[in-house]
């Protein structure tokens, strides 16, 4: 573009010079009293009229040109991906969705990028039209009716029906001289759009953790990738703070700082405040009492107990400062408090629409697709984050206008706080007793945490997180307990690949065990066997698609349940195995 522009210019200065020169002529002409009479001077005017227009119309098309956004890189693999795609439908004019496999080659042997649809045509083939034919002559067929293009110098094909690629230079040397001349130009999007990124989202009166400040780390990132690609992105820090906990810390201020409403309280360490007014809430009831009452205060927006939580607030929003002053990174703060006026009115919108549920005393909405509801009231008339969350989303919908919304949440808060001391502990336990029972009774026995904890080892540690991570399949894929059990009856449990087969055996050895165990005491058979069902589910999982996915989107396209059963099956036996080791599995970890 730039070369187009100056050009432009180029021809633009000469024309605006001779515009010049020609109009300084006409008043040489005027002043020397010989307007009207010179036959010239006619065509001089004629000239100038053209000339202007000229102008007009190149000054025009400049402004254009540069309002124009820069050529966007070519993505090499899409332009493939349109040739093949267009080769194919040629080749197979009757196929309605064939497969579109295009990846960069791993070895320069088979070219530089390879088309491996071939193989999934022959299976389509096969299925629906009872024709057999091989992945080879497919691709035959194929790089016969490639369309003429820019990029491709040959293509041949290699094994089974691979179609090995080679970019001719020239395109690839233009490209780079593209991307020299216009710099790295984003993607093309098309129409602008707005994205809101909720991250970091740390919350009031409690220290940023780890998974705040991934979610910070991450989410800034995802914010500048897409301010590259020219959308408009809203950072919304999503702060914690307007919960319940608010009513302790104001009860504690009021009690440590009378006078805070005149001098501003010298909160150190709000940490230690924290739990000193946690402590305070846990065990004296006259505390407890009065820090529900600040809570109604607060939210009835009582100026006192306003100042109070700002007050409060102000503390960790300068200790969170000075992270974000670290890494660079500056949010809008928009955190819970902010939606608290919207949430009746949330709450009203889906008991208008009928969509409310009422269990044991809260209001419940229950999402189709997923079996556990979201509680939008609690039985004591309270919010919940269900309802902020709702509310949030409805204002960044409605009031933002966002296009896309992008959550960056550390996985490790759905765990609350209770989930979290039972995981600790039933691993840390865990842990300790199967170092123990994994070792053959008989043999002497090191003690070391190292091994103990190792989450790789025949350990409680890494049975322990294997066995959460086959429950969250089914879970990911939105298959209830409910659903797992009404297939158990109705599907058959297909063992045709190898590795099926394998873990198939494997889970139904558990009663061979026992049995040998119930005579020779060595509980370590145990172990060795949960180890062994581990790491043989490890392989099947890693060969057989549980649940297939859109590449690109990530969405579900296909849920093998037969499959799911498979891993259900492994669970089973695995808590079982647990339970008899005396160790709590847990839901997650
Ligand atoms: N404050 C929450 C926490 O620390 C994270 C909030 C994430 N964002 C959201 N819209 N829920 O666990």
């Amino acid at each position: 573009m730039e070369a187009r522009v100056s050009q432009c210019a180029a021809r633009l200065a000469r024309q605006e010079n001779e515009i010049r020169l020609l109009t300084a002529e006409i008043e040489h002409l005027k002043n020397s009293g010989c307007l009207g009479v010179s036959p010239s001077l006619e065509g001089l005017r004629d000239e100038n009229a053209k000339l202007k227009y000229r102008l007009n119309f190149l000054r025009k098309s400049l402004q254009e040109e540069i309002s124009k956004p820069a050529k966007s890189m070519i993505n090499i693999n899409n332009c493939l991906q349109e040739i093949f795609g267009a080769a194919i439908q040629a080749a197979y004019p009757e196929l309605e969705n064939p497969p579109l496999v295009v990846t960069p080659s791993q070895q320069p042997k088979f070219g530089d990028y390879q088309c491996n649809s071939a193989m999934g045509i022959t299976q389509i083939l096969l299925k629906t039209k009872e024709q057999k034919v091989s992945p080879r002559e497919i691709a035959e067929k194929i790089t016969k009716h490639i369309p003429a293009n820019e990029c491709i110098e040959k293509v041949e094909i290699a094994g089974p029906g691979f179609i090995n690629v080679h970019l001719r230079r020239d395109f690839v040397s233009k490209q780079l001289s593209s991307l020299l001349v216009n710099g790295v130009q984003p993607p093309a999007i098309g129409k602008r759009k707005k994205v809101v990124v909720d991250f970091s989202s740390p919350n009031i009166a409690k220290e940023m953790h780890v998974g705040h400040l991934r979610s910070t780390i991450i989410g800034e990132s995802m914010c500048r990738l897409f301010e590259f690609a020219g959308y408009d992105v809203l950072r919304l820090n999503h702060l914690g703070d307007w919960g319940t906990q608010f009513g302790m810390l104001i009860a504690h201020l009021q009690d440590k700082f009378p006078d805070y409403l005149t001098v501003s309280p010298p909160i150190g360490d709000l940490q230690a405040f924290y739990k000193e007014s946690k402590r305070r809430f846990d065990t004296e009831e006259e505390f407890k009492k009065r820090a529900y009452q600040c809570v109604v205060l607060l939210q009835s927006k009582t100026p006192d107990f306003i100042k109070a939580w700002e007050l409060i607030c102000d503390v960790s929003r300068k200790e969170f400062q000075k992270i974000y002053n670290c890494l660079d990174i500056t949010l809008t703060e928009r955190g819970e408090s902010f939606y608290h006026e919207m949430m009746k009115d949330i709450v009203k919108e889906f008991e208008d629409k009928g969509f409310v549920q009422v269990d044991d005393g809260r209001k419940v909405v229950f999402v189709p697709g997923f079996p556990v509801p979201l509680t939008i009231m609690k039985s004591d008339g309270g919010y919940t984050y269900d309802t902020s969350d709702l509310a949030a989303l409805k204002h960044r919908l409605c009031e933002e206008k966002a296009d896309i919304i992008i959550y960056v949440v550390d996985s490790g808060q759905v765990l609350t706080a209770e989930e979290l001391k039972a995981a600790q502990t039933s691993v840390a336990f865990g842990c300790i007793k199967y170092a123990d029972l994994s070792h053959n009774r008989l043999n002497d026995y090191v003690f070391s945490f190292d091994k103990m904890l190792d989450d790789r080892g025949n350990t409680a540690a890494y049975l322990l997180y294997a066995f959460t991570r086959i429950r969250a399949i089914a879970r990911l894929a939105n298959i209830d307990e409910q659903m797992l059990r009404k297939a158990a009856r109705e599907e058959v449990l297909i063992l045709d690949h190898e590795k099926e087969w394998k873990l198939g055996k494997c889970i139904l050895r558990f009663p061979e065990i026992l049995q040998k165990i119930l005579e020779d005491l060595l509980l370590h058979t145990l172990c060795d066997y949960l180890y062994e069902l581990a790491t043989t589910f490890t392989e099947f999982y890693d060969n057989c698609y549980c649940v297939e996915k859109d590449r690109q989107s990530g969405q579900i396209v296909k849920v093998n349940m037969w499959r799911l059963l498979l891993c259900e099956a492994t669970a089973t036996v695995m808590a079982k195995g647990f339970d008899i080791l005396g160790i709590k599995p847990v839901q997650r970890m």
